[in-house]
Order: C-alpha cells, then structure tokens, then sequence
C-alpha cells in the first residue's frame, strides 16, 4: 500500500504501475468521483498483451511524424469548401494513385479481381472512376453490397462527393425500396437485389459495368451471382466485371473466375497493439462495457471505440447500460457520443456514424460485423472484439434454420482489429484468451451457401431456367443434401412439379423477394380470402427489429397496451395484424402520436407500411384483389399454415388432469421452464414457445390489475397452452426457440397440405395423449 492515498488514487497509481508493466487493467478498478463527490468504481477486465497487426501488402506507417502530417492535412482540409475538401479527400485515398492502372486494367481485361485493405476506397471510388472514364455512356455501373445499411449509406456519401441529389445519377435499391431513377448511372444494391434483376433482365443489358463488392464476405447471394455473371460474361463481352474483396486471398476469385488478374491496392496503415484477456470471460457483454468504460476514462482523446455485437437486441442492451453508467459518472468524464450501427438502422441515425466526432468528446459506435468491412468509419481507435457473431444455420436433415450466436472466425478478428488503425496507431481488445484465438478459432467462415436454406436462391435460378442445380457452376457448392432438401420443400409448397419444373404458382412465388414460405402464404390468402390481413402479417413479419418499447417507468401501462392487441388469444400473427390494422385505420391514420400511445415503435411501423405497399404492388402483378375479412382468423391462420406448415409443432408433455395445468409460478412440472415442444415431422425436434410471444404461458401476477377488457380468468390462469402451433421462426439462444406464433388445429394441416400429412398420421399424433384436448378457441368458453 502507498501510505497517504486516497483509495481512488491509490486504485489509479495501481492501474499506471500495471500500465508501464504491460499490462492494462492488471486487476485494479479505475475510479472516479461523480459531481456530489460519490464516489464510483469501475471495475476492470484483465489484459494481456499479446501481438501487434501488421498487414501483408500494407503499408505500415508507425511514425508520429506521419500521424502528425496526417492531422495537419486534416486541419488544412477543415479550411476548404465542403466540395473541394471532398475531392482532396478523395484524392487522399489509397486507391487514388492507381486510378489510371485500374482503368486501364479494365480497359484490357473483361474481369478484374481487385484487393485492397478495408477503407482504401474500393467501394467508394472505382464506380466513380468508372463513371468519369465514360462507361456511363454505355450503360448503368453497378455495385453490388451484401447489407442493406451499406448500400443506402455508401451510395449516399458517392451522391456528396460527385455533388448530386442521392436518387438521381447516383441511386440505390434494397428489398422493399428503390431510390433510383432514370438518370441513375451509378446504381448501388445489395446482391439480393442484382438476382432479382437478373430475372427481368437476365444479360443485364442495362449494365456496362457490375461492381461485385465485398466479395470476400462470401453471402449466399454474392456466391450464386458469381456463378450467374461467369456464365453471362460469355455473352456479354463488351461488359466489364470487378470482383472486389477485403481479403488478400485473392487466388480462390481469380482461379474461379478464369484465371481473371489480379489488381491490389496497397493499403496503408498505423500499427495496432493486440491485447488478450488474461482469463476467458463469462459475460462479454458485461466486459465489453467495462473494458469500453476503462478506455474512455484512462486513454486520452481523440480516439473513438467500436465495439462489435452480434445484433440489434445486444446493441440496443449495451446503449441502455452505457447511458446509465455514463449519466450516473455525470461530468467528470469527457462526453461520450454512443452510435449504433445494425442492418436496420434508420437512414437518419446513419449520419450520425460518419459525422465527425466533436473536440472533447468521444465516439462510442456499437456495430454487428457490419463495421468489420462494409463501412469504414474514421476516427477508430480502440477496437473492442467480444469475438461473436450471429450466423444463420441450417440442418439439411432437419430442415431446421435457427440464427446463432457463434464464435468469429480468425479471418473476422483480423478485419476487427484492422479497424483500430486507420486514421492513427491503435489499440484492440479480444475479450477472449490468445490460448482460444490459437486453438479454438476457425481461419475462416463457412461461406453462407454451405450453411443456410436454399429455398429462395432455388426458386430463382429455376425461374431463370436453370435445371440441373447440381451441377451449377458454384465457387463452393452447397452441400447436395442441401439442395435436395430445398427442392423437397418447394415441391411440398407446390411451387414444383415432380419433374422439378416450375408450376404457375412457382411462377407467382417467384415475383416476390421472400421467402417461398411467406410468398406461399401471400398467394394462399386469395383462395381464402384474406389478402389484406395475410399482407398485413407479413410486412410486419418483414420489418425486423423491435415492434415495442417497454420503458421501465411506465411498464404497466405499456404492458397493457401490447397485450390489448392480442386479447382473445389470437396469437402473435393476428396480433401484428391487429396493430397494423388500428395503425392504418381511418380514425387513427398512420398517426406518430397513436403509437407513443400504444408503446409501438415508430420507425418500425413505419418501415412496416413500405413493406406493406410494396407487397401490394406485387400481389397487383399475380393478380392477387386485395379482401379483407378481419374477423376470419380461421382463414387467416390457414393461409399462414399453407406456407409454413413445415414450421409446426405440437405440445409434448402431459397437462394436469383438469387441462389447465399451465406453468403456475410453484412449476408444477420441471421448476417453471417453458413447456415442451415437438416438430411435427420426423426427426422430432424440441422446440420452446419464445418468451416474447403472446402465447407463452405467463406465471399469474399476485395483483394482476387488468382485466377489464372481457377477458376471463385475470388472476386464476385457466387459459390453456397451444396444443398445436404454426411458427414464424427458430432462434436459437438458450434454447431452441418458436418466434411469431399461432394456435393451429392440427386437422388444417391435412387440408392444407395433404401431400404431407395424412389424416391417420394426425390422428395417432393426437391419440398419443389419450384425450381430445378442448379448444381454447371460441369466445370466452374455454375448457371443456
Ligand atoms: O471499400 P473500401 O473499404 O476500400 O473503402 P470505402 O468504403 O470506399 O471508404 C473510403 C473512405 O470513404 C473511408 O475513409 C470512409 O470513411 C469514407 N466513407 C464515408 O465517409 N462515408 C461513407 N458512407 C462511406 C465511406
Ligand atoms: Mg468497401
């Protein structure tokens, strides 16, 4: 001990002695007084150092006199027009000095795979370049992105630095919104969208150029346009292909794509410093924070923080804790501007991202891996890497998808870590141990066509006539039982014949950018009926993200306004229906002040409605009327059945003798964890009902104030769980778990599917429990 300290000094002195030994953290907690002299302690996570990131083929500038010279430019740049400044700032990028290598190149070669470190100007600048060398003339530069948010926030800042109105010469398209027009020249759009266009347009004769980006992130939809724009080059030789990636193994695209040359970008960049936790931690959310904190208080400004996160859910988490922590520190710490950045991240919040971070204060920007490549923001120095990621996972024996938080890969830690060098030398902070980024990291992740469902990307390239799926032309194919299982489920869906043809509700399934099981449900809801309420569900099934909001201080009210969409246990898709339905009522009228009201979230609603007309624009071309017939949830719950009927299940465990025995709060059965779920089909699998859902079993609350609404048995809990569920989705978190859930019969299944399910298989599925249970359907009457 020193004599004489103060504790917070003491802890402080501790940290710097840790510090000047290499080890940051070391144990010690950093500490600070707030404005009434309250004294608060972070606590510290423990780091080791262990590496510095040094690129191959970068160049790396460790100088201070470099980073010194980079600021002054930056203060000189301050001083010029908006304009000019961009157009030095452009001139500044390290791909500026290849410009005419790279034109030329194109020039010479039809395909051109070009590599470059993240941030060098690949995705901003060579549809620019493309453009002023006159391949505008000829026809539309394409790019393709593979995220939403990307693509919006990329074409927008191409639309600045050429100085138009983003829409005009420069546009952009995503799912559910095009913002291009006819003077676009310079189209950005995610790759889902270019497969799209390839069915309109299959020689893409509007193109004189297609930029295919972000190559190296390998999504489903860039794999199977590469395959599409192989064959299309044969036809198309005065178009000009550029592959462009992150990633220097460049070798795989250029042996795939003919042996195309390879152009590199020297990048240039500052050393960053790779620290390690001494000890695995058990939650990296909560170290993630501490370690956030940590920087924010001991480093000196500038030098913002990026956090990676593996969703929206987890980032929105952490914006709350941040705001908390920091609030309850009050002035005694440097402002901390928090940013955060997921797929569905409204186009006003991205501004704010790439907004230079103000003198004394500090950016906090909280990203999924969209940050690891897809956006470069400046100004990063301190990247904190919890090491997950969210990735979509399939079974082909299942036919089960569940989204799941997995570790990254070392490819991803890298990029991560590059991040925190940009602009000045950096800092990154793996939350997890080196012993576990050595031996427990994969180098690589699976490219997505290896591990997801191929339903949708079938029903494309069948409706653009290709047959023999299996021996389509893929980088890295998809495994066969992949394939096969695909093929199965649009066969089950109808949208094949038993030659593997197309049908012509294959045809109509086709026209909609979704998932063959939603656009199913979509052409279902003509024969019963129910087209607006079926559109309804389904843009908002589409909207992702948070419907609600729950604040803490007015739970209850918000509690109560949710659940009154869903009275009458309607289930969770009539329920989206139902807040639609109010939402876009006459009275109500897209009114913002209805929904702080009712604790919905504006942007998502709103997102909802473009969805909403979109999807009615294309229920116009397969000439679908829209009727409504919002009392028929028979009808509705059946059109949702005959595209989802894959996703059912049936409750596998016995109820009490009275039917109504549901999870009391004592847990009668296995200590109150959620009932257990069969799948239908074989293999059975376990599925849960998801806690968020309006079905859930809810333990009954001592003093349950509500029950105004007509509702029956507030207090005493007679409402029966599902016996047989229809459900949107499976996450898989703790455990496996339905999303988007409704009460089926299970005797709908034989009509809706008939070729799947045989009365007699239903009925012994039924059987098994001895009793036919009692439907909780049919107003108020419930048991018995
Ligand atoms: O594609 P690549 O990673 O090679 O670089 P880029 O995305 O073209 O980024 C080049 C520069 O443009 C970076 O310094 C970014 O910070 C900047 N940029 C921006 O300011 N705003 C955007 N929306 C996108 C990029
Ligand atoms: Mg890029």
């Amino acid at each position: 001990d020193q004599p004489g300290m103060h504790q917070a000094e003491q802890l402080n002195w501790e940290a710097e002695q840790l510090r000047k030994a290499g080890v940051i953290g070391g144990g010690a907690s950093a500490a600070a007084a707030n404005d009434d002299g309250y004294e608060f302690v972070i606590d510290t996570v423990d780091f080791v150092k262990d590496a510095m990131l040094a690129g191959e083929n970068v160049e790396a500038r460790p100088d201070l006199e470099a980073q010194a010279e980079d600021e002054k430019e930056r203060l000189r740049l301050e001083k010029l027009s908006k304009f000019e400044a961009i157009q030095e700032e452009r001139r500044r990028l390290p791909i500026y000095k290849y410009r005419e290598e790279l034109l030329a190149a194109v020039d010479e070669y039809q395909t051109l795979i070009i590599v470059g470190e993240t941030g060098s100007g690949k995705t901003t600048q060579i549809a620019q370049y493309l453009h002023e060398s006159g391949y505008s003339e000829r026809g539309k530069i394409g790019c393709t992105q593979p995220r939403r948010v990307a693509t919006m926030s990329v074409a927008s800042r191409v639309a600045t630095e050429m100085g138009v109105k983003l829409g005009h010469e420069v546009g952009y398209a995503i799912r559910f919104e095009d913002c291009t027009g006819d003077k676009t020249l310079l189209k950005f759009m995610t790759d889902g969208m270019l497969l799209r266009e390839f069915l309109s347009e299959p020689d893409l004769a509007g193109y004189s150029a297609m930029i295919i980006d972000e190559a190296h992130e390998r999504t489903l939809h860039t794999d199977v346009l590469f395959g599409l724009i192989k064959d299309l080059i044969r036809f198309r030789p005065d178009l000009r292909v550029l592959v462009s990636s992150a990633t220097l193994d460049a070798e795989k695209f250029s042996a795939y794509f003919d042996d195309a040359p390879i152009f590199r970008i020297p990048g240039r960049r500052y050393p960053v410093e790779i620290f390690y936790t001494k000890q695995p931690e058990a939650d990296y959310m909560d170290a993630s924070i501490v370690t956030a904190l940590q920087i924010h208080v001991e480093q000196p400004l500038p030098g913002d923080i990026l956090i990676f996160y593996t969703g929206q859910e987890e980032i929105e988490a952490a914006e709350e804790i941040f705001r908390q922590r920091t609030r309850k520190m009050g002035g005694k710490i440097a402002e901390l501007i928090i940013c955060p950045v997921y797929a569905n991240l409204p186009s006003d919040m991205q501004m704010k991202i790439f907004s230079p971070t103000p003198p004394g204060a500090r950016k906090l920007v909280l990203a999924t891996n969209i940050a690891e490549t897809s956006l470069t923001i400046d100004g990063i120095r301190h990247v904190i890497d919890p090491g997950f990621h969210k990735q979509n996972a399939f079974h082909p024996k299942t036919g089960m998808e569940s989204l799941l938080v997995q570790p990254v890969s070392k490819a991803n830690a890298l990029q991560r870590a590059g991040r925190a060098g940009r602009t000045a030398s950096g800092t990154c902070y793996r939350l997890y141990t080196a012993w576990s980024y050595q031996n427990e990291l994969e180098d690589n992740v699976v490219p997505e066509i290896q591990r997801t469902n191929l339903g949708n990307v079938i029903l494309m390239l069948k409706s653009l006539g290709i047959h023999d799926l299996l021996n389509f032309d893929f980088m890295d194919p998809p495994p066969s039982d992949a394939i096969v299982r695909a093929l199965e489920q649009l066969y089950a869906l109808g949208a094949l014949n038993d030659r593997g043809s197309l049908t012509k509700l294959g045809r109509r399934m086709a026209e909609f950018p979704l998932d063959p099981m939603l656009s199913k449900m979509l052409i279902a809801s003509e024969q019963y009926k129910v087209s607006f309420e079926i559109v309804c569900i389904c843009a908002m099934l589409n909207v992702g993200g948070s419907l609600f909001y729950r604040p803490k201080d007015k739970l209850i009210e918000a509690n109560a306004a949710i659940n009154s969409f869903y009275q009458g246990n309607v289930g969770d898709h009539i329920g989206l229906y139902n807040v639609y339905a109010s939402w876009s009522s006459e009275e109500v009228n897209f009114a913002s002040a209805w929904c702080m009201e009712n604790f919905v979230q504006v942007r998502s609603i709103k997102r909802a409605r473009d969805i909403f007309d979109q999807l009615v624009n294309l229920m116009g071309r397969v000439e679908i009327e829209l009727i409504s017939n919002p009392t028929a949830h028979d009808a509705v719950k059946k059109c949702i059945l005959s595209g989802f009927f894959y996703h059912t299940a049936r409750l596998a465990e016995k109820l009490g003798k009275s039917g109504q025995a549901v999870r009391t709060a004592a847990g009668s059965t296995g200590g109150g964890g959620p009932l257990l779920y069969k799948t239908i089909k074989a293999p059975q699998q376990s599925v849960y009902i998801h806690p968020s859902s309006a079905l859930a079993p809810k333990p009954p609350k001592p003093n349950d104030g509500g029950g105004k609404d007509g509702s029956e048995g507030s207090g005493e809990m007679l409402v029966l769980p599902p016996r047989w569920v229809v459900y949107h989705e499976l996450v898989y978190t703790t455990r496996e778990y339905m999303r988007q859930i409704s009460e089926i019969e299970s005797k709908w299944l034989v009509e809706v599917a008939p070729h799947m399910y045989s009365e007699k298989e239903i009925e012994t599925l039924n059987g098994g429990d001895g009793d036919k249970m009692p439907n909780r359907r049919g107003k108020g009457k419930a048991a018995e």
